[in-house]
């Protein structure tokens, strides 16, 4: 049996039942799943292979929940490239989650705001993303059963929920704007000359994470909603100290907007073509 094979069993064994959606919530975004009913809550250590997050704001467990009569499933925290983590396991949860049902994957970060005008709190959804990684976690033999070797990106964010995202941004006056997310391999934040850089290259926000995900999805067919919470601004020409302690710190301020934003567009409708 394949590591995601055992690890989908160990969840179905646990009482994981068929999932709908993935939501990973990333740095100080955790409690976003509190607001899930008829909570299943299992530790990753509990899943073969499944690897436990260090960074701050990460709590490394999978809660299973109803949002609106939709069976979700939450990751409470992701790993990451700078953790030391090869690039191929980044893409380990999402192949699971597909395993047990997930059509639809909504990941969410914290990150920095490169883009004038953003606010510390803003939430930002994801229209494209550059990988400034340089890694890719599809790098490997290549194995049919998750999707073609050269998956197309021309569209790895889903138009109508980033569109669904926005409107009921709008509806419930929640600060929210579309934007491309640069991923970057951290763990240090970004100098000002970087910062420059990233913005040139069109970059609206900067974070370490996300990227490995989409890109899993994307090759698996999976409909991603991308979610980035303004937790500091990078402003070269006035720049406050960032820490990781500031940046889960603001993103935990921004949870229950994040919570409120998926209560209102993740709705049944969104399961059929017909809605
Ligand atoms: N840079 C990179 N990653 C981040 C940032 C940042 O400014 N803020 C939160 N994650």
């Amino acid at each position: 049996m394949s590591q995601v094979a055992e690890a989908a069993a160990a969840l179905r064994q646990l009482g994981a039942p068929t999932i709908e959606i993935g939501l990973i919530l990333g740095t100080g975004l955790c409690e976003v799943a509190d607001s899930l009913e008829e909570r299943l809550i299992i530790p990753y250590g509990d899943i073969p292979h499944f690897q436990t997050p260090t960074a701050i704001g990460h709590h490394g467990r999978i809660t299973i929940g109803r949002l609106n009569g939709i069976v979700v499933a939450a990751l409470q925290g992701r790993c990451h490239l700078y953790e030391g983590i090869a690039p191929a396991r980044l893409a380990f949860p999402v192949r699971v989650l597909a395993a047990i049902g997930m059509q639809t994957l909504v990941v969410t970060n914290a990150a920095g705001g490169l883009r004038p005008g953003l606010e510390v709190g803003d939430l930002l959804i994801l229209s494209d993303h550059l990988n400034m990684m340089f890694a890719n976690p599809l790098i490997g033999p290549h194995d049919a059963s998750c999707g073609p070797m050269f998956p197309d990106m021309s569209a790895p964010y889903d138009r109508e929920l980033a569109e669904k995202a926005i409107t009921a941004s709008r509806i419930h006056q929640i600060p929210a704007t579309r934007g491309v997310y640069a991923a970057v391999s951290g763990p240090t934040y970004e100098t000002r000359a970087e910062m420059r850089m990233y913005r040139q290259l069109g970059a609206d926000a900067i974070g370490m994470s996300t990227v490995p995900e989409v890109l899993a999805a994307a090759r698996l067919g999976i409909k991603v909603l991308g979610i980035s919470t303004i937790t500091n601004l990078c402003n070269p020409d006035m720049v406050d100290q960032t820490s990781g302690e500031a940046v889960a710190h603001a993103a935990a301020g921004a949870a229950p907007r994040v919570a409120r934003l998926l209560r209102e567009c993740l709705t049944p409708c969104n399961r059929a073509a017909t809605c």
